[in-house]
């Protein structure tokens, strides 16, 4: 089992290992909680949350399971409404537990549950998806969708402690695991070449290294900018697009489906304005489409750009743009948002 200090101002552990599942009991019996509530995607409840809940139980606390629809649907005002109604009725106290189990989506809204209730509980994280291992369990963001936007109401709010079992990715369907394939693909990018010569290789590499690497990767950059006003930002490398076209598929491409589509516009821009060799640009391409992801988009640069407009990283008529200066090294560029077309149709975007 590896285990990965995050230096955050609340610091906790990320333990990667298979089989980890039935260590949450341990875990949590540090933190002195008499309760715990397992919030749980419909898809992820039958497959591992009995044993959870048996390994908590056997430390004597007390369970109470929270179920949710599968989905980015379920990142909503309401459903976060309803377990904070949920907490309540099942009378947490400000010592007891929320556990996230599952993808992005079941981590991002338990934890600004967990931001929130009372002030502020702690939770842990259990991903079972290969983004939530890579990306979303680590760092503390934390979130909800409003119409106005995704991501829009949120807390930075970081985990007591996080638990990554390799095992659960054997049930993940495969459209998921290439989607996390993006984000893997993006650290290489944004910080090591050799990370992503390994990926691009034709070496399969073990789950646990793409987790412990890409954690560390982000564990390095979160401890130097934990609230995001710098460097923090190189994570969002692919997202702006990515976030605008997400959105324009009403979410029926998934987040990393999006965020390679955004990745391969940024990653042709960034060439076609001289910031990086073209080179080093269709390697990015190829590493993306080698893991089945798309490299194009069929949306418009109007599209795009209206809802680019909505980015938490706009200031002013500025948006802070992660562009890649070559593979393994990326710079945040301020961009007017009247040059965003601009860059759209240099990225391919008709
Ligand atoms: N907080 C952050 O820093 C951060 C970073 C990146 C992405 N995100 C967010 O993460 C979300 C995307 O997360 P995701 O890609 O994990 O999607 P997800 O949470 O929607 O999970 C994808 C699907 O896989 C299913 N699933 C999960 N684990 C499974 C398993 N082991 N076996 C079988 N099925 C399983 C889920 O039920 C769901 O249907 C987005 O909302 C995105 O905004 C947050």
């Amino acid at each position: 089992m590896e285990k990965i200090h995050v230096g955050t101002g609340r610091s906790y552990d990320v333990y990667i290992g298979r089989g980890i599942l039935e260590n949450v009991g341990s875990c949590l019996k540090e933190s002195g909680a008499g309760k715990a509530v397992l919030v749980c995607g419909e898809n992820v409840f039958p497959l591992y949350a009995e044993k959870i809940n048996l390994a908590l139980e056997k430390e004597g606390f007390k369970v109470f399971d929270f179920i949710i629809e599968p989905g980015e649907a379920s990142k909503s005002l309401e459903t976060y409404g309803k377990l904070l109604e949920f907490l309540c009725e099942k009378e947490l106290t400000r010592s007891d537990m929320l556990i996230a189990l599952g993808g992005g989506v079941t981590g991002d809204l338990t934890g600004f549950a967990a931001a929130t209730y009372q002030r502020g509980i702690g939770f842990i994280q259990i991903p079972t998806t290969l983004l939530a291992m890579v990306d979303s369990s680590v760092g503390g963001k934390t979130a909800v969708n409003l119409s106005g936007g995704k991501n829009r109401a949120g807390a930075f709010w970081q985990p007591s402690a996080v638990l990554c079992d390799p095992d659960t990715l054997r049930t993940l369907p495969e459209r998921e695991y290439r989607s996390g394939m993006a984000e893997v693909i993006k650290y290489g990018v944004l910080g090591s070449r050799a990370f992503f010569d390994e990926l691009a290789g034709d070496i399969p590499c073990s789950h646990e290294h793409i987790i412990g690497t890409c954690v560390k990767m982000k564990r390095d950059i979160v401890a130097e900018d934990e609230f995001d006003t710098g460097k923090r930002r190189l994570l969002n490398l692919g997202h702006s697009f990515g976030h605008a076209i997400e959105a324009l598929s009403e979410f029926k491409m998934t987040h990393g489906e999006a965020v390679s589509a955004g990745t391969a516009i940024i990653a042709r821009a960034s060439a076609a304005m001289g910031y990086m060799a073209e080179s080093e640009a269709g390697s990015i391409i190829k590493c993306l489409k080698k893991y089945g992801l798309p490299t194009e988009t069929g949306y418009s640069k109007e599209e795009i750009e209206r809802f680019v407009r909505m980015d938490k990283k706009l200031s002013g008529d500025t948006i802070s743009l992660a562009v890649p200066r070559e593979i393994g090294s990326c710079d945040i560029i301020g961009v007017p948002l009247g040059d965003i077309p601009r860059w759209l149709s240099l990225g391919g975007v008709k």
